[in-house]
């Protein structure tokens, strides 16, 4: 049996005023794979808790196939629960670690097929009769897996339960949780910081910030169409490009994007998302631009929505199979509170002890300020505009370290080319891959509802 699960407007305060959870709404089919996505301490365990019934609903309603199920013990929801600290019992062989739920269960009865079975899916028999201790990290993981699909639960709630494995056998164990999951047509909530994990696994991506949903979507929708600048930012590596700038909108002549230094001038006829961008002539926007909307070419090669800009070679970032240009257009990056790692400048390597805070530490403490539960639903909030950047000082850097760069536009190119720092470059930019965000964050263009760019 699998479950559908839905959650109404379910929120979990913590004492009297955490908020940890804001008014949760989502609606899961029967056999379907939903990620809940987010930065660390956004609300996802406490969501997957409250499934489980682990923990108490504050206000709202949680139905298990359509039946109100708040206050139904934890064992009568049949979900079984995978953690990142797969505990097993270290004196247990593998076979009675996975058989125990099963013996709990049913005392009576004898588990060992279920149990061959089990390790068979996840090919593991071989290690039965070994204890944990003796099994590698993967293996290890998988047992706790058999655990809990042994006694085939109606839903897998499972929280970061890849977070302990190194990067190659973290793959590899993704490729089996999804191809196992989708044998089993059990209905899956998997719980994870990692935006490449989400995007590979879900069926759907439910990206939280601060306890708030912002956004439930497939993962094709959530990077194409992503419901405002949080998601954007969150979603893709590398990160989004987002820019300050300004609307100028001349009642006779053409429209154009402002970016501080240069300008993009946007093509006539104004497509209808373009036109939309005429109210907000003259406000503060945020342009976002990914990493393949730009690319290195003079502007005789442009292609139909293409226009020219800019920039100067800040540094490169060698990737092997392309490599990452950071340059400098004389933009304003906009900078979004409450992303774990904000991709602010280069990588600065401070020396202590040095007097007062600088960019990051600035950026970091106002991120940390930053009050979940305050946040109105679906509104990321007004984006912190890094004005003024504190002027580099050589001497507060290492000699043999790289300075904190000014680079605020990311550019793919083949992993051959060679450019030297501080060299102008002509760059054509992709108008059908422009996102314009307003002031809160709240994506304006494209337009919602609608998928250019998107052959499907
Ligand atoms: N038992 C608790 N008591 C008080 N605050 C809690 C408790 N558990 C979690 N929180 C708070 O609730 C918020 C969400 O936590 P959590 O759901 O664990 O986030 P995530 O899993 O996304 O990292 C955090 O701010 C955390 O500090
Ligand atoms: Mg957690």
């Amino acid at each position: 049996m699998t479950r559908a699960i839905s959650l109404h407007s379910v929120s979990k305060v913590y004492g009297r005023t955490t908020r940890a959870v804001d008014r949760f709404s989502l609606d899961i089919d029967p056999g379907e794979f939903v990620v809940l996505l987010g930065p660390s301490g956004c609300g996802k365990s406490t969501v997957l808790r409250m499934i489980a019934g682990l923990e108490d609903i504050t206000e709202g309603e949680l139905l298990l196939d359509g039946e109100r199920a708040n206050l139904l013990p934890p064992r009568d929801r049949e979900m079984a629960m995978v953690f990142q600290n797969f505990a097993l019992y270290p004196n247990m062989t593998n076979r009675d670690n996975i058989g125990f739920p099963l013996s709990l269960q049913s005392p009576r009865q004898d588990s060992s097929a279920r149990v061959e079975a089990t390790a068979r899916m996840l090919g593991i028999e071989h290690v039965l009769d070994r204890y944990p201790s003796q099994l590698s990290g993967g293996e290890r993981q998988r047992v706790a897996m058999g655990r809990a699909i042994s006694r085939r639960p109606s839903a897998f709630l499972m929280d970061e339960p890849l977070s302990n494995l190194d990067s190659k056998l973290r793959n590899h164990v993704r490729a089996e949780i999804a191809q196992l999951t989708a044998e089993l047509g059990v209905t899956t909530i998997y719980v994870t910081h990692d935006q490449a994990e989400a995007m590979s696994l879900g069926d759907r991506v439910a990206v939280m910030r601060g306890g708030v949903l912002q956004q439930v979507s497939s993962p094709r929708d959530t990077y194409a169409l992503p419901r405002n600048v949080f998601v954007a930012a969150f979603i893709g590596t590398p990160r989004i490009n987002l820019l300050q700038a300004v609307v100028y909108a001349p009642l006779e002549g053409r429209m154009s994007i402002d970016l501080g230094r240069q300008r993009l001038p946007l093509p006539e006829p104004l497509s209808p998302d373009h036109q939309l961008l005429r109210i907000q002539q003259g406000r503060k926007i945020i342009v976002g631009l990914r990493s393949e909307a730009a690319r290195i070419a003079p502007p005789s090669q442009a292609r139909p929505g293409e226009v020219a800009l800019s920039g100067i070679v800040e540094h490169m970032e060698y990737q092997g199979h392309e490599a990452l240009v950071h340059l400098n257009t004389g933009s304003q990056p906009a900078v979004v509170p409450d992303l774990e790692s904000p991709r602010l400048r280069a990588a600065p390597r401070r020396r202590r002890g040095r007097s007062g805070p600088g960019v990051l530490e600035r950026l970091r403490d106002r991120a940390a300020a930053h009050v979940p539960g305050r946040v109105p639903a679906n509104v990321s909030g007004p984006v912190v505009a890094l004005d003024d950047p504190e002027p580099e000082n050589p001497a507060t850097y290492t000699p043999d370290r790289p300075a904190i760069t000014s680079s605020d536009l990311v550019v793919r190119t083949g992993p051959d080319m060679r450019l030297r720092t501080g060299a102008q470059v002509p760059l054509l930019v992709d108008l059908a891959h422009l996102y314009v965000f307003d002031d809160y964050g709240q994506r304006i263009c494209p337009a919602p509802m609608d998928m250019p760019g998107i052959d499907t």
